[in-house]
């Protein structure tokens, strides 16, 4: 298959800088199509770590293409910020080497705000999601609303305007049900116009881009964000992101058919975490919680947070194969399991004195389902940094295999550290 999509099986935080950085060797063009700041993809190159948002994890690799499909919500101030951070790094993002689709919507101020001011006034963890902050919700909310100013907007200071007015109508509406101040048709034509010029020379036709490439036999690499279980339609419900994480988004979110999307790689956590609120099964919040937080260094990229961790639950990586169509999964983080005794994976759920094989799509039942364990025999030796099968030990060996029976799907690439180069290749995705 020519084109391959990167996506996450849990509840992000999968590895899938990593996977893409290490994939993007074998693209032209590496394309974001959902999401947007509110993700954190940390690539290491030789001990120098790269912490990406809302740039396409490709931008670290000379002579690619990065592209912000359609699907994306941006952040101008963001992409301002995260575009001098990588330059300081020595990382160089230009007009040549980075478009945004024209049809892409804004994140302003005023969305951070609103993100923020819901957050504050949920009073419990019924209500409150634990979001990143960053607006993404009330940006998406205002995509589906159709009152988005969007990128190709900015060129058009005339018709601007009426777009801002029709957007504070809404906005001033529910500021002052909050209890908050509105905010003025001139700040936020001001805050336009501050960023317009800086965002423009990168705007572009990106669905013509990409089939251009398609056409010229060059290969994209669709990056996802998030992971399946943040999915609007198929994550744990409300406590979600605001977008389709799954890789039928890779299409829409770019302005391609189906076909083009190729090869789903689904980036896999060889344990489970979650960052923010809602039902985890698996979760250990105990001495096991503890030492694969601390081993895995799980701290949010984005927010600093520390994630709660958790034993693998292979019903929510069987359920995200059939819901993203994977073909094969990239199992990260497996040496973060080096040194257990043992080692326990979810193989289904007791629902109310029943044993079931998925995930409940009902709030209610996803808080009262218990997670059904079967336990496997740990290793003492180290995984870190093996770059061939031979090198790992029998039982860690054991642990994979095992997995990809559950799970119904195999590793295409093993990971074994947040270096570059430390990874397995199986099976390479853009050959399969
Ligand atoms: P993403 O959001 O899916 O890109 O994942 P993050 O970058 O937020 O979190 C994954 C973290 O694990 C990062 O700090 C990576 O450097 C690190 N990482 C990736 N793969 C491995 C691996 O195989 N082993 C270890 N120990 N760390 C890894
Ligand atoms: P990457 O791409 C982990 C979580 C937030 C919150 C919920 C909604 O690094 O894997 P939002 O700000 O999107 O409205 O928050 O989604 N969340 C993530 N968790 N990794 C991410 O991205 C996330 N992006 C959002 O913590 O629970
Ligand atoms: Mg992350």
């Amino acid at each position: 298959m020519a084109n391959v999509v990167v996506v996450g099986s849990q509840w992000g935080d999968e590895g899938k800088g990593k996977i893409v950085d290490w994939l993007s060797e074998r693209a032209d063009v590496v394309a974001r199509f959902q999401g947007g700041h509110n993700a954190g993809h940390t690539l290491v190159i030789d001990g120098v770590s790269y912490k990406l948002s809302l740039l396409p994890s490709g931008v670290v690799r000379e002579g690619k293409l990065s592209v912000i499909g359609n699907g994306v919500v941006f952040d101008p101030h963001a992409f301002v910020a995260e575009i001098a951070r990588l330059g300081a790094q020595g990382v160089t993002i230009s007009p040549a080497n980075l478009k945004i689709a024209e049809n892409t919507s804004l994140i302003l101020s005023l969305h951070r705000e609103l993100d923020g001011f819901r957050e504050d006034a949920a009073s419990n963890s019924d209500t409150k999601i634990g979001t990143t902050r960053r607006g993404i919700g009330p940006a998406y909310e205002d995509k589906v609303g159709r009152r988005s100013i969007r990128a190709l907007d900015l060129a058009n200071m005339e018709s601007l305007p009426a777009k801002v007015d029709r957007l504070l109508t809404h906005h001033n509406a529910l500021r002052r049900g909050l209890g908050h101040p509105e905010v003025s048709h001139e700040a936020i034509m001001e805050e336009l116009s501050s960023v317009a010029d800086k965002v423009l020379p990168y705007v572009d036709r990106v669905w013509k881009i990409l089939d251009d490439a398609r056409r010229a036999g060059q290969r994209i690499l669709f990056e996802g964000a998030q992971g399946t279980l943040l999915d609007i339609d198929h994550g744990t419900y409300p406590f979600v992101t605001s977008s389709n994480t799954v890789a039928g988004q890779a299409a829409t979110g770019t302005g391609l058919g189906p076909a083009a999307v190729g090869y789903v790689l689904g980036i896999t956590k060889a344990y489970t975490t979650r960052v923010g609120e809602g039902p985890f099964p698996t979760e250990q919040d105990n001495e096991i919680g503890e030492f694969l937080g601390t081993k895995g260094h799980e701290f949010g990229t984005v927010t600093g947070r520390k994630r709660r961790c958790g034993w693998f639950d292979a019903v929510l990586v069987r359920q995200a194969v059939v819901t993203n169509g994977m073909n094969g999964i990239a199992l990260t983080k497996l040496d973060v399991l080096d040194g257990l005794d043992e080692i326990k994976v979810c193989t289904g759920y007791r629902l109310d004195g029943k044993v079931i094989d998925y995930l409940p799509a009902s709030q209610g039942a996803q808080t009262r389902i218990e997670p059904i364990y079967e336990t496997l025999e740990g290793w003492k030796e180290t995984t870190r940094g093996a770059r061939r099968w031979n090198d790992l030990p029998a039982q860690a060996v054991k642990y994979v295999r095992h997995i990809e029976e559950l799970i119904g799907a195999p590793v295409a690439i093993l990971s074994t550290s947040p270096e570059r180069e430390d990874a397995i290749l199986v099976t390479d995705p853009f050959q399969d």
